[in-house]
């Protein structure tokens, strides 16, 4: 979604704005382009495309500012193209403004400004706070106070950077619900709404808070509310480094995020994993420990991948702890009026812990007075802010826009928290160490899949030209199907669907035919047998069977077409191993169709809208 840079120091502008850029590639897009202020006045140049299409406009010019902002959008507020692609200028041309964010009240400000003569060359909510800004300038004769009054005007989310030929040796940045972060290097400053962009210059970050705003020179910066009250602001330290958002050898991100999946599951294992006590220590819900030995019910919200990640956690934590969980869609808790009694618990997963829908659910169950816990992977992140108290996935920067390494982890965490709250009830100390060998284990276990990736690319050659494709699984691995399907659909624009396979014959199975790919995950379980009766349904007629299956299952050779093999372990642990094939054949079936793997079309890799 979109991404915001800004630059003042003592650099050449350009080059940290369109590298900032490029390290927000990731995020999806459509258009790109930036401002500087170039002898005194606002130079800016904006196109519809990739940054790389940016690049070619300036085919060679030379731009000597020290100060500059940029944007990547992701088009909400009229269809991508140059004129609607940020910054956006007020109507002097001497202000210039990027933003993230939706302004809910634009059409009512655009109106009012028209009455007063201001005009408008774009169909962006964008242009309309930069006219508003411009328009307070005029009245104010101070940037800094234009920028607090619109924005005290303005209804919506934002995060915005702003700089102005009048002012010209500041940037002016803000945020409401969409994230803004600023670098503090020696002598220079960067702000932009993703760490990433900021991490190749300085470690040194602050996070504004809602409402907040900051007024950047090059020799530093203060930070005020958009009320005009001073804060302080904390400086924090980005752990991560360079290589963790570099592509180190993979052909696309997604790969590289696929195969660090061992490594990321003991990172969310680390220092938190009793393996001797059977128990798991997570100093991020110490505070809210006593709410958790009382619990009665538990609600989950996420969306997308970490919504499935959620319903995994619902079957882990009702089987090891006995606690009734409820999960739902934050889209549909946000405005449904949820009930939440005094002891329930609602815990919120996003990746991102930027996406709106989460956020929002987040902000209503603690309208609610819920104790709300967030299953976070970026450190800092609105939601991470938001919620009482939580636990980091550790799964570093996620780039690929298809979730993968941060789903595992969710499910290394979720696990992680069913252990704390079983050993707290009933589960004995002897279940929770035979527990925690087995998720100690899981990096091996998914090396060891990982090392069979030729298999499934031969698997992806043979599908890809199928145009739907099913998948189905039981129990655990119900929520892997809907994950394996979501997984192709996004990147290989291959329409899918999961579902649990004994609902396969009250409806799906119309679609059976032989051009119809099954992929069933059919683990050696309890209902393993259930599952090879609905595998017969299908190869009755005469669908494509593809099985994840146990290893040592020699049996289902017989009954699927091909056969993967995961490692064996606890049928509650299996997604984490079954899920890791279905992300590799969903992977080389989009390189096998020349798809765009790490930026499929339409999609943003956090989805800061409604
Ligand atoms: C799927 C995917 C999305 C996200 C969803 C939630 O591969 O990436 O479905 O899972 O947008 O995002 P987060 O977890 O950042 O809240």
């Amino acid at each position: 979604m979109c991404g915001i840079v800004g630059y003042v120091g003592h650099r050449r502008a350009l080059n940290v704005l369109i590298n900032g850029l490029q390290r927000l590639e990731y995020r999806g897009y459509d258009s790109a382009g930036f401002s500087l202020i170039e002898n005194g006045k606002i130079v800016s140049y904006k196109k519809q495309g990739k940054v790389s299409d940016l690049v070619v406009l300036l085919n060679g010019l030379e731009f000597k500012s020290n100060i500059g902002i940029a944007h990547t959008r992701w088009a909400t507020h009229g269809e991508p193209n140059d004129i609607n692609a940020h910054p956006h200028l007020d109507n002097s041309g001497n202000i210039s403004i990027v933003h993230n964010g939706i302004i809910e009240n634009y059409a009512t400000l655009k109106l009012w400004l028209k009455e007063k003569g201001y005009f408008f060359k774009s169909e962006t909510d964008t242009e309309v706070l930069s006219v508003l800004i411009g328009y307070f300038y005029e009245k104010f004769k101070d940037l800094e106070k234009a920028v607090r009054i619109a924005l005290s005007k303005v209804k919506g989310t934002f995060g915005v950077a702003v700089i102005s030929s009048y002012e010209p040796n500041k940037i002016i940045a803000a945020r409401r619900g969409s994230p803004i972060i600023v670098g503090i290097g020696e002598d220079e400053y960067i702000v932009a709404s993703d760490a990433s962009a900021i991490i190749q210059y300085t470690r040194q970050v602050t996070y504004l808070s809602d409402n907040e705003l900051v007024i950047i020179t090059k020799d530093g910066y203060q930070t005020k509310t958009i009320d005009n009250l001073p804060t302080s602001s904390d400086i924090q330290v980005l752990e991560f480094d360079l290589s963790k958002i570099e592509k180190g050898g993979f052909e696309h991100f997604m790969l590289k995020e696929i195969f660090e999946q061992p490594q990321t599951i003991q990172d969310a294992c680390r220092g938190r994993l009793l393996v001797d006590e059977g128990n798991a220590r997570l100093g991020g819900l110490l505070p809210v420990i006593d709410k958790l030995q009382n619990v009665d019910r538990i609600l989950i919200t996420a969306c997308g991948t970490s919504w499935h990640a959620a319903l995994i956690g619902e079957y882990l934590i009702e089987n090891l702890c006995g606690i009734p969980v409820e999960v739902e869609y934050a889209s549909e808790f946000r405005y449904r009026n949820p009930i939440i009694r005094q002891n329930d618990i609602v815990i919120a997963i996003s990746q991102s812990g930027e996406t709106a829908d989460t956020l929002a659910a987040v902000q209503e169950a603690k309208r609610k007075k819920a104790t709300v816990l967030g299953i976070v992977n970026v450190v800092g992140s609105s939601i991470a802010r938001e919620t009482d108290a939580g636990v980091y996935i550790h799964a570093g920067p996620e780039i690929g826009v298809a979730s993968t390494k941060a789903f595992t982890s969710q499910l290394v965490i979720l696990t992680l928290i069913s252990l704390l709250l079983g050993r707290m009830r009933s589960l004995s100390q002897e279940e929770g160490i035979l527990i925690a060998n087995e998720i100690k284990a899981l990096p091996e276990k998914v090396n060891k899949i990982l090392q069979n990736a030729e298999q499934l690319r031969q698997i992806a050659k043979e599908f890809s030209y199928s145009r739907n494709f099913l998948y189905l699984g039981r129990g655990y691995n119900f929520p892997v199907a809907l994950e394996g399907a979501l997984k192709l659909k996004e990147i290989s624009y291959i329409h899918a669907e999961g579902y649990p396979s004994a609902e396969m014959k009250h409806g799906p199975i119309a679609l059976i035919d032989e051009n119809m790919p099954v992929v069933f995950i059919a683990p050696k379980d309890p209902i393993y047998n259930k599952v090879l009766s609905n595998i017969e349904e299908v190869r009755s007629r005469r669908g494509r069977v593809i099985s994840i299956a146990t290893e040592g299952d020699e049996n289902m050779k017989k009954y699927a077409e091909k056969v993967i093999y995961i490692p064996e372990t606890l049928p509650m642990l299996t997604p984490i191993l079954s899920v890791i094939p279905l992300q590799l054949l969903a992977y080389y079936i989009a390189v096998e169709l020349g798809c765009n793997v790490d930026q499929p079309r339409n999609l943003a890799k956090s989805v800061t809208v409604e």
